[in-house]
């Protein structure tokens, strides 16, 4: 196997706005879902929040800085909602706006190619006390403020998300209670998840409409979901985790309709209170809306067996991976295989055309050490396997055209806080002193290259 990649290979990182900017109630910003949720006692693992996180909104042209001296060709970042329609819809803020107009400007001064997500997962909590994505309302402002932000950015801003991770908005939001707005309702999770869709969907003409030369795509959160045993209720179990998870969006988007084995599955569990409702006429044409790219982000697969884990009844199937060496912080598996397998699965069954790993990365706490200098081996390893299993892909004739590390920096992990570091810049939230690891000196390499180092003999 090569182990160069294609001449043009887009090589990021990838952010996201609540999870870096911190300045919570600067220049206009109202609360999001996220504000909310993390002032609950309990909800967040190290009780931190994220009203200062990594002060990017005061120091971005430092994190510019930063990219820049790693070589990246792009940054994918995201647009809070409540600092452009801080109540959700309405009157646009501009200085929220001149924000990411000074981000975009500084990217292109630095010859760093602008990828915007507009919802990555921030809603502005006034749209939630309305009932946030149960409500079919909130696609309207969710156009809303894309028309807003496109208008804004159009010119400039080369390549577009709706959405990121959908599956997670809703259901680890709605059904799980393990994200904002921390409700427990699967019913509730599975209206949100078309709302969400149909938002993407309508969201796309109108960034077409502002930005004629852009390419619109989505990010979607997808894993390889694999049968505990070989057991047939296990097989079973890990199709119908693969529907939960993966078909429930991408059907909608690439063929126009929920699948029916898991409108079945999902109506068996008691989740579906009145069928499908929520689904009118006409909306499965619109989340059909023409893309230019699917945006992956991967990082385990997941393994599942028939039997519900018993102290948690709303938890998935899912079951821990036995042999620690393979555990990350997070205690997700490195599976490198999993990417492989997904992207070879994505082209084969969707044909997206393009496609891109919007993220990929691990969480390892590694920290500087005496010299201070950050030596990061095992992110380097999962970095370099997972970006042998993309090369894996193209040679399969996956038409893999971009990678976007998850992350720039150490930030806030949403329920973990700021315990979780996936940063290949270390973070320290004390200082806001920003230290390049191993893992960011290489991928700096890789990208000057344009392909994997050398594997030295053992
Ligand atoms: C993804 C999220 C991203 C980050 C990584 C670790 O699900 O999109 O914001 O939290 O996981």
């Amino acid at each position: 196997m090569t182990e160069a990649f294609p001449n043009g290979f887009i090589w990021g990182v990838a952010t996201s706005a609540f999870q870096i900017e911190g300045a919570h109630d600067i220049d206009g910003r109202r609360l999001s879902i996220w504000d909310t949720y993390a002032e609950q006692p309990g909800f967040i693992a190290d009780g931190s929040n994220a009203k200062v996180a990594c002060d990017h909104y005061h120091r971005y042209a430092e994190d510019i800085g930063l990219m820049k001296s790693l070589g990246v060709g792009a940054y994918r970042f995201s647009i809070a909602w409540p600092r452009i329609l801080p109540t959700g819809r309405g009157a646009v803020n501009t200085a929220g706006l001149d924000f990411y107009d000074r981000l975009v400007d500084a990217l292109f001064a630095a010859g760093i190619a602008p990828w915007a997500t507009l919802y990555h997962w921030d809603l502005p909590q006034a749209l939630e006390d309305e009932g946030g994505w149960t409500n079919r309302s909130t696609v309207d402002a969710f156009v809303e403020f894309t028309d807003a932000v496109s208008e804004r950015l159009g010119d400039r801003v080369t390549h577009w998300m709706t959405l990121n991770e959908p599956w997670c908005a809703s259901v680890l939001g709605y059904a799980q209670g393990d994200h904002a707005p921390g409700k427990r309702s699967w019913p509730d999770a599975l209206v949100a998840s078309h709302h969400l869709l149909l938002s993407h969907g309508r969201a796309v003409p109108v960034i077409r409409q502002n930005a004629p030369r852009a390419k619109v795509g989505i990010a979607l959160n997808v894993s390889e979901c694999e049968p505990a045993s070989p057991s047939e209720a296990d097989q079973i179990a890990a199709r119908q985790f693969d529907g939960e998870l993966n078909r429930w969006f991408l059907d909608p988007i690439y063929l126009g309709r929920y699948p029916q084995d898991v409108i079945e599955y999902h109506e068996r569990e008691g989740r579906l209170l009145d069928g499908m409702h929520f689904v009118k006429p006409n909306d499965l044409d619109e989340i059909k809306a023409p893309i230019d790219f699917l945006g992956v982000n991967h990082y385990s697969r997941a393994v599942v067996r028939s039997a519900k884990i018993p102290e948690a009844e709303n938890e998935p199937r899912t079951i821990a991976v036995p042999d620690p060496a393979k555990r990350t912080d997070m205690g997700w598996e490195v599976y490198p295989e999993g990417l492989t397998h997904s992207l070879v699965r994505l082209h084969t069954d969707y044909r997206p055309g393009s496609l891109v790993v919007t993220e990929n990365g691990v969480a390892y706490a590694t920290g500087p050490g005496p010299d201070g200098s950050v030596q990061d081996t095992r992110r380097c390893d999962y970095v370099k396997s997972h970006l042998r299993a993309c090369l894996a892909a193209i040679d399969a004739g996956v038409p893999l055209h971009g990678y976007f590390l998850w992350s720039l920096l150490d930030n806030f992990e949403w329920g973990f806080g700021l315990s979780k570091r996936f940063g290949i810049v270390w973070v320290d939230f004390e200082t806001q002193e920003r230290v390049i690891k191993a893992s960011g000196h290489m991928y700096r390499r890789i990208i000057q290259n344009n392909k994997l180092p050398e594997e030295r003999a053992a």
